[in-house]
């Protein structure tokens, strides 16, 4: 099967769930990754800007850690804008592989970042991170990999998919290989609500987009404008519930396949789990990780954790 249609079988067996659910992977067609951007700007969604002065207020520490002649991967990279602080401050980097499976958006920032850092080698890769790929190979032989995991990407995992992709990245990674992670905390559920559900409905749109995006490359016929927003923090599991919601009845289809959706019915569309120091520190030890080092803010809003073998 090609990727495309592996991809729409997987789409089309969320669907037909009795909690129907898409991935949140797609959301992120050229127009979803510059919705998400937007995000990264508003006032509301406190994780970037709060990610961005720890990664600032510690770069020298974090440099001096990384050590000389590393191999940079990114998993998740999107527009790489705090990725940009590592490549200006890591002594000697051998080579920056950001890995997003948003091609345009990931080729047309690789383009950016080679203009930036003329002489640093970037060699992106178009791929879904939770499934196997293969790393390219850099012209300078790396002293060691680091796997740069960012924006708290991991917490749209469930619990059990997260520690999997700690599991590869601690196989991956090699013997002196580490890994720098953006995680985000628990915290004021008021707090966290209010970045998903921003004043300016961008978060809105992001979440609708990702039905136009199935719309138009997969070939559904979803009822867009039918269809509303919702984010809600679950505080036992410790995470946002992401959902579209059908204002009316509606069948979708996709070739032979038919889609019954009741008014009120939702479609999980992404989990956004908030994370306890301990918690986390539990999962990346399960990986087989030591947690080295973490920063925070002030607030303890968010971390900056760096994991070594
Ligand atoms: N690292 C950036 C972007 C985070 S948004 C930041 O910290 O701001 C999440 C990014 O991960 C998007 O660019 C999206 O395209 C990518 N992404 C999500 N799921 C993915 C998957 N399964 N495989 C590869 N990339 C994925
Ligand atoms: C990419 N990811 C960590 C974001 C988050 O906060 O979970 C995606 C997002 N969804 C809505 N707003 C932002």
């Amino acid at each position: 099967m090609s990727g495309h249609n592996t991809q729409l079988a997987e789409i089309i067996a969320g669907l037909k769930k009795p909690d129907k659910m898409i991935s949140p992977k797609y959301f992120y067609d050229e127009r979803g990754s510059q919705l998400f951007d937007t995000i990264t700007h508003l006032p509301e969604y406190y994780p970037t800007e709060t990610e961005f002065g720890i990664m600032r207020d510690n770069i020298d520490e974090l440099a001096d850690l990384v050590g000389p002649q590393a191999s940079l991967i990114e998993y998740g990279s999107g527009s790489s804008r705090k990725t940009r602080i590592l490549l200006e401050h890591l002594h000697d980097l051998a080579v920056y592989v950001p890995v997003d499976i948003s091609e345009d958006h990931l080729f047309s920032t690789a383009k950016k970042v080679r203009a930036e850092f003329p002489g640093l080698e970037v060699l992106p890769v178009v791929a879904d991170f939770t499934k196997p790929f293969a790393l390219p190979n850099p012209a300078i032989m790396p002293l060691r990999n680091i796997f740069y995991f960012p924006g708290s990407t991991i917490g749209n995992f469930t619990h059990s998919e997260a520690q999997q992709l700690l599991d590869v990245m601690y196989q991956e990674a090699g013997e002196d290989g580490a890994m720098l992670i953006g995680v985000d905390l628990q915290k004021d559920p008021e707090i966290i609500e209010r970045a998903y559900n921003d004043s300016a409905g961008v978060t809105a749109e992001f979440n609708l987009n990702m039905l136009t995006h199935l719309n138009r490359e997969f070939g559904f016929d979803f009822d867009e404008d039918a269809y509303s927003h919702s984010a809600s923090y679950d505080d036992e599991k410790g995470r946002m519930v992401i959902e579209l919601v059908s204002g009316r009845d509606q069948v979708v289809t996709n070739g032979d396949e038919s889609i019954e959706v009741a008014d009120g019915e939702t479609i999980l569309t992404e989990y956004s789990h908030k994370y306890t120091l301990e918690g986390f520190a539990a999962m990346a030890n399960r990986a087989g990780f030591k947690v080295a080092k973490v920063w925070t803010d002030d607030d303890q809003l968010f971390s900056v954790q760096y994991c070594v073998r």
